[in-house]
């Protein structure tokens, strides 16, 4: 899918950000609109969905499994379910590690099998995390190593069961895909995690119908799930995704003179812990007009270029921003003093091992930083040198971050290759070329 060669792509200095920058869809909803549309009675209608590659990759693969997928328009997509069958061939997610890890949670509660594999980076990520749990269903499977790495295949339950199941482990892959077994499963399940982690299969699951509740429980929550469930299809709106709006938002706020409204994005405060973040560090950044869209809480931003100053972002703040490490720290480069940003060990099975990604191009572009255990901390200067060739190692958050950086470096900041980024925000040059920034092959 992706060229040969790679492509490399420079940020430079840019003059001020202005304008309006409309993010697509949130790719954590479009996942779980498609999947949950192939698993209910009828045509469920999508609007707003992310047209990326990892969603594009979760279609493909539902299609294998049975379900019927067409677009109707832009980010228009009709989804009509079907009992699921075993695929011929291997479901390939590419660069996806929620799309393959939720669908193997809805295979793993049906009697078929399936063979999960992906791209290089996929094929390096863990999925003992979300197979291991899965076999108290009844599931088994044949993965590569300890790690249970792809190409895996999952022989899903013959005869599923609820269970009762405490999960440590702060994914909303994980704690999604055992809600999806358990869709099949006869009797109830009980799946207690310690920390809150996004919420939206739940809320999604409830919209199609599902039994569903959830309790609090200590510092996290037990879902109650009742099996086996008929799913109903239904609308889904998909809210514009505030992970992928982080890249111009810390744009505008870095960029001298720069004023961007970032209009309708997600504002799910599971979601939300950049945007907090950035507020403590004196982020001009105002929101209004919050409003409810397709069962999530929305509203518009204006952001303003701010004189940041660094602060402490608790441990149990990463899971409300868990993708947003790489921008803020690029953020925190360009602030006041030091930012400390504390237990970190998930960013090291992400699309890439992202702790060591961002501290080497913190490192390529002259920002001093610490790293001890799983905190990293980011030492803000007022000249951010730049002037590095980041590797993104597969990463599209990693590339977008250092070509942030770029657009207010000193000397230009390029990345090795901008392939990936197609994977969660294809129009990302276009967008921020609009918003002013400049951005050219080196
Ligand atoms: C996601 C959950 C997070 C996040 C990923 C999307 C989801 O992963 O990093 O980009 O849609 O459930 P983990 O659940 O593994 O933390």
């Amino acid at each position: 899918m992706h060229p040969e060669a790679p492509t490399p792509l420079t940020a430079r200095k840019a003059s001020p950000l202005k304008g309006v920058a409309a993010v697509p869809g949130d790719k954590s909803i479009s996942q779980r609109a498609l999947i949950l549309g192939a698993m209910a009675k009828g045509q469920t209608r999508i609007t707003g969905l992310l047209e990326s590659e990892d969603v594009l990759n979760t279609a493909q693969a539902l299609r294998d499994l049975g379900a019927s997928i067409t677009r109707t328009g832009p980010g228009a997509w009709d989804v009509t379910g079907a009992k699921w069958q075993s695929p011929a061939a291997p479901l390939d997610f590419g660069n996806s590690g929620t799309g393959s890890r939720l669908v193997m949670g809805a295979v793993a509660g049906r009697n078929l099998t399936a063979t999960f594999t992906g791209d290089a980076s996929l094929r390096s990520r863990p999925m003992a995390r979300v197979v291991e749990p899965l076999l108290a269903f009844g599931a088994t499977y044949e993965g590569q190593g300890p790690k249970a790495l792809m190409p895996l295949a999952l022989h899903g339950a013959k005869d599923a069961q609820g269970i009762t199941k405490e999960i440590t482990v702060a994914s909303a892959q994980v704690k999604s895909a055992l809600l999806l077994a358990a869709l099949s499963a006869r009797g109830t399940s009980r799946i207690t995690q310690t920390t809150l982690t996004r919420d939206h299969s739940e809320k999604m699951l409830a919209a199609f119908g599902a039994n569903i509740s959830v309790t609090p429980q200590g510092d996290g929550e037990t879902i109650t799930l009742e099996g086996p469930a008929s799913l109903i299809a239904t609308a889904v709106e998909v809210p514009r995704d505030p992970s992928s709006a982080a890249f111009p938002l810390v744009a505008a706020l870095i960029v001298p003179g720069s004023e961007i409204s970032i209009p309708a994005i997600l504002l799910n405060p599971r979601r939300t812990g950049l945007i907090d973040t950035l507020l403590e560090m004196g982020a001009n950044i105002t929101i209004t007009g919050r409003r409810s869209s397709g069962g999530e809480e929305i509203g518009d931003l204006t952001v303003r270029h701010s004189h940041l100053k660094g602060v402490t972002v608790p441990a149990s703040r990463a899971p409300s921003m868990i993708d947003e490490y790489p921008i803020l720290a690029v953020a925190a480069a360009f602030a006041t003093g030091e930012t400390k940003m504390l237990g970190l060990e998930e960013l090291r099975v992400k699309e890439s091992d992202r702790l060591a990604a961002i501290a080497h191009g913190l490192k390529l572009n002259g920002v001093a930083f610490a790293i001890s255990g799983d905190d990293l901390t980011v030492t803000g200067m007022t000249f951010v040198p730049g002037g590095g060739t980041v590797p993104t190692h597969m990463d599209h958050r990693i590339a977008m971050s250092f070509l942030t950086m770029g657009l207010a470096s000193l000397k230009p900041v390029t990345v090795d290759d901008v392939a990936m980024i197609a994977t969660s925000f294809p129009e990302y040059r276009d967008l921020m070329k609009q918003l002013g920034a400049v951005m050219e092959a080196p």
